[in-house]
């Protein structure tokens, strides 16, 4: 679709060309997989604050690792305009979810910078180090502490080599008693606004560059741990067994039952699994897995919730095995602020795209900073809806509308009165 402005630099290839460079930090060489607290973490921070600095704005790593670039408005020391996403990724994943927000949000501060303007408000660029809670069991941990609302009982948790959030951050260099520094006032910031690919097919659909957010589904994480009994595969008959894998098979299965109704959008997942010992002829003694709950309607979620945990509870006692279930983490449906909402569709509008709104299946940074701000999404196209995927990809055009929207939203933003 063609913009009613004619861009006078393109923004897009460089966010292109960009984003490109950020997939090559990663743990492996043949995947991207980019976590919290890593060397890859470090190296990521370190290419994103480089780009900051490039783009006018000073740049530093806060005390949970997040990078946090500010640009001045007219005048030092105003309230910001805060716009962010997260650079860690999922295991083996796309190079778009998350970095794009940040790298377009970059490139709009450079324009603007390359053009010497200033605005009557700071812009400030938060790249979060942790938004998808793949190394330990808690998520948007980097958000949480810019809100103030990171959990210290967090600092327990352990990844799948044993290694505490608390030992990690020390390993890293971050001093864990110091969290709290991370954590921004209400009074220091006039709105949060991300742009993201929209991870799922409605835009492309309807041949859409940009769709403007309504909502963000809330979620319930949970970890489950079945315990039977270790034995021999040959020689303990079947009806002796306290298999804890098959336990587990038949819980994921009512899971995936119970959520195939699609009642209020409700989707539930098991997306990962650990068996031990782990061996072809051992009989599966010990089971942990955990599941992500969504519902964009919070109180059908948590009814859902309960009624899954009921029927594995049922499970675990007609197979006798033991079973410990947690709630990991848990978010209600944040809605977008209707007067910032507002401003994200006029600047769609503004660029010539049709002004078409849809709410966000997958969870992001504005859950936790609904805590100390207006918050407001943008989404992009995205190939075939794919997304935690290697296969994920936007075409350059939809960057380079996206950025465009998001130049037009922070050039004409006002605060709200
Ligand atoms: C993050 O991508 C999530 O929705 O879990
Ligand atoms: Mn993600
Ligand atoms: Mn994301």
């Amino acid at each position: 679709m063609e913009a009613k402005v004619a861009p006078i630099v393109s923004l897009g290839a460089e966010i292109v060309e960009r984003i490109h460079r950020l997939a090559a930090i990663s743990e492996t060489a043949d995947v991207i997989t980019r976590v919290f607290l890593t060397a890859e973490h470090r190296a990521a921070a370190e290419l994103l604050m480089g780009w900051m600095r490039d783009a006018g704005m000073t740049a530093q790593l806060d005390a949970i690792g997040n990078v946090c670039g500010r640009y001045e408005g007219d005048r030092p020391g105003l309230p910001c305009l805060m716009i962010g996403s997260h650079f860690d990724t999922v295991r083996d994943a796309g190079r778009w979810d998350g970095p794009l927000g940040v790298i377009a949000a970059i490139a709009c501060v450079g324009d603007l910078n390359r053009r010497g303007k200033r605005l009557p408000f700071a812009l400030e660029v938060t790249g979060f180090a942790d938004e998808e809670g793949v190394r330990f069991a808690s998520t948007l941990l980097g958000s949480r502490a810019v809100a103030g609302t990171f959990n210290e009982s967090a600092l327990g948790s352990k990844d799948r080599a044993g290694l505490t959030i608390r030992e990690a951050m020390v390993a890293f260099g971050l001093d864990p008693e110091h969290i709290g520094a991370a954590a921004r006032a209400r009074s220091e910031l006039l709105g949060y606004v991300e742009l993201h690919i929209e991870q799922g097919p409605v835009l492309e659909a309807k041949q859409l560059p940009v769709g403007v957010v309504t909502a963000i589904a809330g979620a319930t994480r949970l970890a489950v741990e079945l315990r039977g009994m270790a034995g021999h595969a040959g020689t303990v008959p079947m009806a002796l067994r306290r298999d804890a894998l098959a336990g587990a098979a038949e819980c994921i299965v009512a899971i995936e039952e119970f959520c195939a109704s699609d009642r209020d959008g409700l989707v539930g997942t098991v997306g990962y699994i650990n068996a031990m010992p782990g061996a072809t002829n051992v009989i599966p003694g010990m089971v942990s897995f955990t599941i992500d709950m969504r519902s964009p309607r919070d109180s059908f979620r948590k009814l859902a919730v309960a009624d899954v945990v009921r029927q594995i509870e049922e499970i675990a006692r007609r197979r006798h095995l033991a079973l410990e279930i947690n709630v990991t983490h848990e978010n209600r449906t944040v809605p977008c602020a209707a007067w910032l909402q507002q401003q994200v569709a006029e600047a769609v509008k503004d660029e010539g795209y049709p002004v078409f709104e849809l709410p966000s299946g997958a969870g992001h940074d504005g859950m936790a900073m609904i805590d100390i701000a207006d918050v407001a999404m943008l989404f992009v196209c995205c190939r075939g809806g794919i997304s935690h995927h290697p296969a994920e990809h936007v075409e350059p055009a939809d960057v380079e509308a996206g950025a465009r929207v998001l130049l037009r939203l922070i050039e004409n933003f006002r605060a709200n009165a």
